[in-house]
């Protein structure tokens, strides 16, 4: 497994430059007015971070048969919402976070205001590179149909909705039913809908999509448990953002359930559920989403 999570980290640096660069196109230049806004954007997106939707986004499209380019406007999409997630994630009111990727928060360098309207018009401009991808594709009901899904997977019942459930958990005993819920909806839903989009705008059938959905699920659950895990066992270096945060908020977490070991066999257990349902998937080019749920559990980051 390590030589496998090896080459999906090769996969990821070979990558994310060209995931970087189409970022970089969709993104108002760092002048354009209003600066400060635009400047505050593309410190959060450019201050690091895994790329790790973009590539399932890619992935998907790979594992329905679709060329990998032809997801990118979705992979970038994805992304925007993500790094908008992450910025709220980290105000005052949420997490109170001053370090992401590495990186002085976005708050913490353009102020709240101007945070709070970064990580919006990220959210806006996600939907709009969908669209753009829509009006221009030769199968526009696919790119709608995976807007769809990114706009659920974002709003009150998936990405909204378990931060609701996040902050609302903090000071009070949950049981793991309710935990499991809490992270597919704050974590998991995104994840999904970004292989899951992949494949539709790749032109996944039914019974692909079933078997990314079922994949992204478990991979999904799978990578907020090691999160948990990494807020407890990584450094600030490794990790590029404060760890103990979840302790210090009295945070319910996989690790505060059942422990460290239990929390571990978990994730590994959620890989392998991800794994075994890329079976079903008629394509042979699933390599990159098998080395990518590998990665997911591998991560010390
Ligand atoms: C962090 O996500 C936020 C969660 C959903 C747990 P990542 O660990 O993917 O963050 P980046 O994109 O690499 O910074
Ligand atoms: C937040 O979860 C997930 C999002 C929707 C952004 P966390 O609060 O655990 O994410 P980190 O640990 O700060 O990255
Ligand atoms: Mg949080
Ligand atoms: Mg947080
Ligand atoms: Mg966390």
């Amino acid at each position: 497994m390590a030589e496998v999570a090896t080459a999906a980290r090769e996969y990821l640096e070979a990558t994310r430059p060209v995931v970087d660069a189409a970022l970089d196109s969709v993104l108002p230049g760092a002048s354009a007015i209003p600066e400060s806004l635009h400047a505050a954007m593309r410190h959060s997106v450019f201050a690091g971070g895994k790329r790790l939707r973009p590539m399932l986004a890619l992935a998907g499209a790979e594992a329905c048969g679709g060329a990998r380019e032809v997801a990118m406007p979705f992979a970038c999409a994805v992304e925007l919402i993500h790094t908008y997630s992450l910025i709220h994630d980290d105000l005052p009111a949420f997490d109170d976070e001053a370090l992401r990727r590495g990186q002085p928060t976005c708050h913490a360098v353009y102020g709240e205001t101007i945070a709070i309207l970064a990580g919006d018009a990220l959210q806006a401009l996600a939907f709009e590179v969908v669209s753009d991808a829509a009006l221009t594709s030769g199968n526009p009901l696919d790119w709608t149909r995976a807007g769809r899904l990114l706009a659920s997977a974002s709003g009150s019942v998936g990405m909204c909705g378990g931060q609701t459930l996040d902050v609302e958990a903090a000071g009070h005993d949950l049981d793991l039913d309710g935990l499991r819920q809490l992270h597919a909806l704050k974590t998991g839903a995104l994840l999904t809908a970004s292989v899951v989009g992949g494949g539709m705008v790749g032109t996944g059938d039914a019974t692909a999509i079933r078997a990314l959905t079922d994949y992204g699920d478990a991979l999904g659950l799978a990578f907020q448990v090691v999160d948990d895990l990494l807020d407890v066992e990584g450094t600030a270096e490794e990790l590029g953002k404060n760890p103990g945060g979840d302790a210090a908020r009295d945070q319910p977490t996989f690790p505060s359930l059942i422990g460290v070991e239990a929390s571990r066999a978990e994730a590994k257990a959620l890989r392998d559920r991800a794994i075994t349902a890329l079976d079903s998937l008629p394509s042979e080019n699933t390599e990159p989403l098998r080395g990518l749920a590998d990665y997911v559990i591998a991560r010390s980051h």
